[in-house]
């Protein structure tokens, strides 16, 4: 697919005042009624440099993983970043469904099970998708074939092949990657985590999302300590906030977890759940849209040079 006919990812029409107050503690003085939400951006958080790759992980389903990889994506490729996404999930394959791999006649369709068996390289499984600068590793159902032939190395294996391609290139093909993970904790998702720089956790308002975490914390503390000592946890967003006490509780209870992570609010907005059926980010479906605008605004925070589009 040609860049020309490709879509550009828009600038949002909002005025200033909508965006989401930064702040660098939560304020416990704030009464309920006049709470807001705000993004914490607590004084030991770090913007990561590009090139960077993010992993986009919670165990449990239904949680925002692949709106937050979608919409992270747009948002990163409207502020001009090469933007790379892979798809490794493969129960839903939610993301290859809803940004559509562009795939050129005549040749074999790989997908990220073909990285893991060695059947191609990760630049030969990524293809456009119809929005500019974004591209897709796809996955489809036989992604599950790793969790039980377990190939050689495949813990490994994704690291391995985004090094690889370093090498061959002299430099790595995107500015940021971005990978969407499992709702579960098996030999796929640990690659991924081994894979990447920063973990960035969607969190939905829930006791069940809550209770979920302590496993995450568990999982992502067993790849530092044997596979991949420099991955963080970046951020944390809040993906169906609303004026809630229990919103409120969960916040403020994530922040301590994670003292150095972000934590972001997204607003819940019924066109992100539409976005989807679109075969459209949220950010070109309904730009006006208060989820394209907070994770617009995230998404500069999360880069060092801090460009908000
Ligand atoms: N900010 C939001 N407002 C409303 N609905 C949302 C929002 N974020 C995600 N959703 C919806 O919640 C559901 C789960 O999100 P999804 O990104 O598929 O989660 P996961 O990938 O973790 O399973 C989807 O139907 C999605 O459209
Ligand atoms: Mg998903």
């Amino acid at each position: 697919m040609s860049d020309a006919t490709r879509l550009a990812m828009p600038a949002l029409p909002h005025a200033p005042g909508d965006r989401l107050e930064v702040v660098s503690t939560w304020n416990a003085e704030t009464p309920y009624q006049s709470w807001r939400p705000q993004i914490l951006v607590p004084d030991g958080f770090r913007p990561s440099a590009a090139p960077v790759t993010f992993v986009v992980v919670n165990q449990k389903g239904g949680a925002g993983k692949t709106t937050t990889t979608v919409e992270l994506a747009a948002a990163l490729a409207a502020m001009g970043l090469r933007v790379r996404v892979i798809d490794a999930d493969h129960q839903e394959a939610a993301l290859s469904a809803w940004l559509l791999p562009q795939y050129p006649e005549g040749s074999p369709r790989h997908s990220l099970r073909s990285v893991f068996f060695d059947e191609c390289t990760l630049a030969e499984a990524t293809y456009p998708t119809r929005f500019g600068n974004i591209d897709i590793v796809p996955a489809g159902l036989d992604l599950v074939r790793v969790e039980y032939e377990r190939p050689i190395g495949a813990e490994g294996a994704l690291a391995a092949a985004l090094a690889r391609e370093v090498e061959e290139h002299g430099k790595p093909l995107y500015d940021v990657t971005l990978l969407d993970a499992a709702p579960s904790l098996g030999l796929v998702t640990v690659s991924v985590l081994t894979a990447g720089d920063r973990a960035l956790v969607p969190l939905g308002i829930g006791g069940l999302d809550l209770k979920g975490m302590a496993s995450l914390h568990r999982t992502i503390r067993v790849v530092q300590n044997k596979t991949n000592p420099k991955l963080t946890v970046g951020a944390v967003f809040l993906t169906a906030w609303d004026k809630s006490g229990f919103a409120r509780q969960l916040a403020e209870r994530v922040s301590l977890d994670y003292p150095d992570a972000m934590v972001a609010p997204v607003r819940r907005s019924i066109r992100a759940a539409e976005a989807p059926i679109a075969e459209q980010p949220v950010r070109l479906y309904a730009p006006e849209s208060t989820a394209a605008l907070d994770y617009s605004q995230s998404a500069g925070l999360l880069l060092e040079w801090g460009v908000t589009a």
